[in-house]
């Protein structure tokens, strides 16, 4: 069994962040989106892990993840030199997986559930693919399955306008090889990508054995800036661990479940957990409240922040009134002066949104 994970793609919805990076990169809870895909798949005992990556992002990707060690595991990187959808992905990494079954993982995708017991009625039931569903308020986004009464799959089609059921398709599939003969018959959908949704489409109208779960647990898609503040707030619930490294003054106040990493400075403060703080931080007179990470590098002075992601390298100074609900990008600064400010002065990018409540 081997697994592929799909970190290529365009990242349109998460700009401006994906301008200058891959979206697979951008940290919940500190750390990069894939790396959570990476260890789920290592859970189920899988070493063997293709990832493709876009000709644009794709030596970032490899930069940051490496070459497997870290995770126990051996990556092979496989370029995809344009995003045409997900089932050519497949076909571009089939000298890769061979005629091995294989999981395949969307890169943007989070899920809670332990992935052994797909993995485990895959293999015993020797279907030819296994798809994971999970009902949403918003279906006509995804993929959907309409299902019968005796849970029994009946069709799938793709960001319908009209959804047949409220059951979206979860990033995780499981596939026989039997799936690259499907997809070597496939043609472009509406919006020009062969559809990973048409190819196990083609699979039950040749009655091949393809079987759906439902998800129990949570399932997050990082899409948009929403999503990925809401998998932040989920991540730091569930899984972190107080962890001090850094410096804490005796002025400063650290409550609940906060990790400060090595190098950094905490300095008449309040962080109310849960909060993950990266490394090398310089953090001053400060509010840190509950679902905020700060990534490494990040400089806050005169500042109180909530239920916000900043990433690494960013520094805002000045700003008391409380910052919510926010998303500051790599290397960003935002300041404003000491005494009320007569004026406002911006340097924005593109496709950036500013609200002044
Ligand atoms: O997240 C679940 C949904 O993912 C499913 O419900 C849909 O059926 C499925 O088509 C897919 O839809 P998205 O529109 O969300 O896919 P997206 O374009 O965001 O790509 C998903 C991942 O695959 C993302 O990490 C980028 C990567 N990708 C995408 C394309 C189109 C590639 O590596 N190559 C590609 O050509």
């Amino acid at each position: 069994m081997k697994a592929l994970i799909l970190s290529g793609g365009k990242g349109t919805r998460l700009r401006p962040l994906t301008y200058t990076g891959a979206k697979q990169l951008v940290p919940v809870a500190n750390k990069p989106i894939l790396w959570y895909g990476i260890e789920r798949i290592v859970a189920t005992g899988i070493q063997d892990i293709g990832i493709v990556i876009s000709p644009e992002t794709g030596d970032e990707v490899k930069a940051k993840t490496g070459n497997g060690d870290r995770f126990k595991a051996n990556i092979t990187y496989i370029v995809q030199d344009r995003p045409a959808g997900l089932a050519h992905a497949v076909k571009v990494a089939q000298p890769f997986l061979g005629d091995s079954p294989f999981l395949m993982y969307l890169g943007d995708n989070l899920i809670q559930d332990d992935l052994n017991q797909f993995l485990e009625q895959f293999t015993q039931q020797q279907l030819d693919s296994l798809i994971l569903l999970r009902q949403v308020s918003n279906p006509g986004a995804f993929g959907v399955a309409k299902v019968a009464d005796d849970g029994r799959l009946l069709y799938l089609v793709e960001k319908p306008q009209v959804p047949p059921s409220n059951l979206a398709l979860v990033g995780v599939y499981f596939f026989s090889p039997t799936i690259h003969d499907a997809i070597a018959e496939l043609q472009p959908s509406a919006r020009g990508e062969l559809e990973i949704t048409d190819a196990i489409q083609s699979l039950i109208e040749q009655q091949k054995k393809v079987s759906a779960c439902q998800l129990e647990g949570w399932w997050l898609d990082t899409g948009k800036k929403d999503d990925l503040l809401e998998a932040n707030r989920i991540i730091l619930d569930s899984y972190l661990t107080p962890e001090v490294l850094g410096e804490v003054d005796a002025h400063s106040q650290v409550i609940g479940r906060v990790e400060i990493g090595a190098g950094s400075q905490v300095i008449n403060c309040t962080i109310r957990g849960p909060v993950a703080i990266g490394q090398n931080c310089y953090l001053e007179n400060c509010f840190v409240g509950p679902y905020s990470s700060i990534g490494d590098r990040v400089t806050l002075i005169d500042t109180d922040i909530d239920h916000s992601v900043i990433l690494q390298g960013a520094k805002v100074v000045g700003i008391h009134q409380r910052i919510v609900d926010s998303v500051i990008g790599q290397r960003a600064e935002v300041t404003v002066a000491p005494r009320r400010p007569k004026a406002l002065r911006f340097l924005v990018g593109d496709d950036c949104q500013i609200e002044l409540m």
